[in-house]
């Protein structure tokens, strides 16, 4: 076949070839086919001699411009498929980068934990409002009017337009008040929430806490009921070998009421930083529930008795972690909050 038309079929074929070169196994197949020594190029090269003197310039260039499209394509297809030198974005010699992972609050971490303590003594759980009227913060608790302990409790009171009476309730024992309103006895409650009190913030106190406080009603409850549930609770949160001195104490709302301290669970009654050195903390304030009380909220003292207990949940987490400054707890800083983890 005359080289001419040879040199034209290939130019063909090559053409088409060259569409494919879209992957390194085509750009190699291309190159063994094509440019290599025993390529089908080279072939047509080694014809050269055979085509008459005066052709051979002619001929051989148009050989010459098809090695070189054949090249060139393969040239830039490789090219193109090469991998780039690809610097890496992740440099494993930097440092770790921290992902924080939020956590409960301690404070509602402890009240949680007592919550579930109660609950498996079979307490119920109550709530009642933060803001309040007299009636329940004070006067069906047996708050005379004029009575030296309202002033205990500094109290905020709120602006009303037709009431004086409305405030940020001082304690948790107005919700012992609502319990006993719309429940018959047997009742068994505690009741967590949010207290306010008009005091300067300090170390050791704040103007906004928590308390937690426990009641309960039924025929015959005596102090040592009282004592047997605030042991079988100190116990079973705080230290399961503690001892426990019951200290005599004033709440209009109790008669008797007692303060209750444990032995520190940390030092064992040695004495230590968390105890302040006397071998013992207080766990909570407690009484008899005042026949006053019951009666103002519907209740037959003669028929039925109670106690109730009232402990500040800031104290506890105090207590608990060694921190100093209850101000800690509520600074929202992530460095301190962050070092307890729900367990
Ligand atoms: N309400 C009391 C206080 O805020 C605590 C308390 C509750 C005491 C129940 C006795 C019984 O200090």
């Amino acid at each position: 076949m005359d080289l001419r038309l040879q040199i034209e079929n290939l130019q063909a074929q090559i053409t088409s070839d060259i569409a494919t070169l879209d992957s390194s196994e085509r750009i190699e197949e291309f190159r063994l086919r094509h440019l290599v020594k025993k390529g089908t190029l080279q072939s047509l090269v080694e014809q050269l001699r055979l085509v008459p003197k005066e052709q051979k310039p002619a001929v051989g260039k148009l050989l010459n411009e098809l090695r070189s499209l054949a090249q060139g394509a393969f040239d830039s297809a490789t090219e193109r498929h090469t991998p780039k030198h690809v610097v890496s974005s992740i440099d494993v010699t930097l440092p770790g980068r921290n992902s924080y992972v939020g956590s409960i609050h301690p404070i509602t971490q402890t009240v949680d934990r007592l919550i579930s303590i109660f609950t498996s003594m079979r307490f119920e759980v109550a709530e009642g409002p933060d803001v309040e009227d007299d009636a329940h913060n004070f006067e069906r608790l047996n708050f005379d009017a004029d009575h030296p302990a309202r002033d205990m409790q500094d109290t905020f009171f709120v602006e009303h337009t037709d009431r004086s009476n409305i405030l940020l309730r001082t304690h948790t024992s107005s919700v012992q008040v609502r319990v006993m309103e719309s429940m018959q006895p047997p009742i068994r409650c505690i009741m967590p929430g949010r207290v306010y009190r008009n005091e300067a913030v300090s170390a050791r106190s704040l103007a906004e806490f928590h308390q937690i406080e426990g009641l309960y009603i039924d025929k015959g409850v005596s102090m040592a009921d009282l004592k047997g549930t605030i042991m079988e609770f100190a116990r079973r949160f705080y230290d399961e070998d503690a001892e426990f001195r019951f200290r005599t104490s004033f709440f209009p709302f109790t008669e008797p009421s007692c303060e209750i301290d444990m032995s520190c669970f940390l030092c064992k009654g040695d004495g230590c930083r968390i105890c302040k050195n006397s071998g013992w903390l207080e766990i909570c304030g407690a009484g008899i529930v005042h026949p006053n009380v019951l009666r103002a909220s519907g209740i037959d003292p003669e028929v039925y008795s109670g106690f109730a207990f009232g402990f500040g949940v800031e104290r506890v987490v105090l207590m608990l972690t060694g921190i100093d400054d209850i101000r800690h707890l509520y600074d929202n800083d992530f460095r301190a909050l962050s070092q307890f983890p729900a367990q």
